[in-house]
């Protein structure tokens, strides 16, 4: 049996340790040249929403892994002649396809494909609610710098109601120990906020004082019904993060962006590219998480080796840690 990676909220602490050490060590392996584990598996990536980093990044992936992608782009796919999601799934399915990336406007949508797929289905972000592989390439980036994220104070500032990536962060983070806050506008926060692992500040200065790490996020402006907000400009003045609000911040405090920027909305310029920012670094991240989520998500496919006779006492393994 294969695993789905549909939500960070419902794995365990364990298996979130296991996919970054994964991650940590096909970086290792890629940078150096290293040999990869390789396989034949088909992946479908299916895009039902525009995708840059996301997107390309699962093609690497899946590339460094020897898999091969398949492109399914919603536009130009038989749902465009009124075929079901169940009956593009049953189809990709009896196509022999081995695994499915998807990403989807509804949120649930990967939940219902794993329905009917017989092999792993992975969210590459569906609607407002997960986006698990973006959350792992975020630790990734604080855990390089900062050898765990166990106990820092993480602000995540902006459109937390139509975020995704708000959401798998936070259950991510808050799962290995960081201090979450949310730190937006009233009307851009969850109503059920208080469901979310994190406390929630209205005011810029007070969320993100004496944070170790900052994530903006993007207004999701194809998600938001109007009037949610003044208007950008007035939101830019009250929740940017640019030099000034930086300051806020710890000295050394690092700034996270999942991209796309709205340069001079939620990040300006001179924060976007400084030295602080380690948006790059997430990018490039991505790939790793996305070849550890894949391989995590295969692994089972493998016969299980016999399981050896037990010891006469236990013998503890002690748990890697991520490389800073
Ligand atoms: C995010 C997404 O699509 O959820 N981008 C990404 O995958 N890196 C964030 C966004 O669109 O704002």
């Amino acid at each position: 049996m294969s695993r789905n990676l549909l939500a960070i909220r419902h794995l365990e602490v364990e298996e979130i340790e296991e996919i970054l050490i994964l991650a940590a060590e096909f970086k290792k392996k890629v940078t150096m040249g290293a040999p990869l584990p390789a396989t034949n598996k088909v992946v479908g990536q299916l895009f039902f929403e525009n995708s840059t980093r996301t997107r390309v990044s699962f093609e690497q992936a899946a590339h460094y892994l020897g898999m091969k992608s398949v492109n399914f782009t919603a536009g130009t796919s038989s749902l465009q002649k009124g075929e079901t999601l169940k009956d593009t799934i049953l189809t990709l399915r009896y196509e022999r396809l081995n695994g499915l990336v998807m990403r989807h406007p509804s949120s649930g949508a990967p939940a219902l494909a794993s329905r009917y797929f017989a092999g792993p289905v992975l969210n590459a972000g569906d609607g407002r609610h997960e986006h698990p592989t973006q959350a792992f390439a975020d630790a990734l980036t604080v855990m390089e710098r900062r050898g765990s994220v166990e106990g820092l104070n993480i602000a995540i500032v902006g459109d937390v109601e139509h975020s995704r990536v708000a959401r798998s962060n936070a259950w991510l983070l808050a799962k290995l120990g960081a201090n979450v806050r949310f730190v937006g506008p009233r009307t851009l926060m969850p109503a059920h906020s208080g469901l979310l692992p994190g406390e929630v500040y209205y005011d810029l200065e007070s969320g993100i004082r004496d944070c170790d790490v900052i994530i903006a996020l993007r207004l999701q402006r194809e998600r938001m019904e109007s009037g949610l907000i003044g208007s950008v400009g007035e939101y830019a003045r009250m929740y940017q993060i640019n030099r000034d609000t930086l300051r806020l911040a710890s000295n050394d405090a690092l700034l996270l962006h999942p991209g796309p920027i709205n340069r001079g909305i939620e990040l300006d310029d001179a924060a976007a590219d400084g030295e602080r920012s380690v948006i790059t670094a997430q990018v490039e991240n991505g790939i790793f998480v996305r070849m550890a989520a894949l391989h995590w998500c295969f692994a089972e496919d493998k016969p299980k080796p016999k399981p050896k006779p037990k010891p006469a006492r236990s013998t503890k393994v002690a748990r890697k840690k991520v490389a800073r």
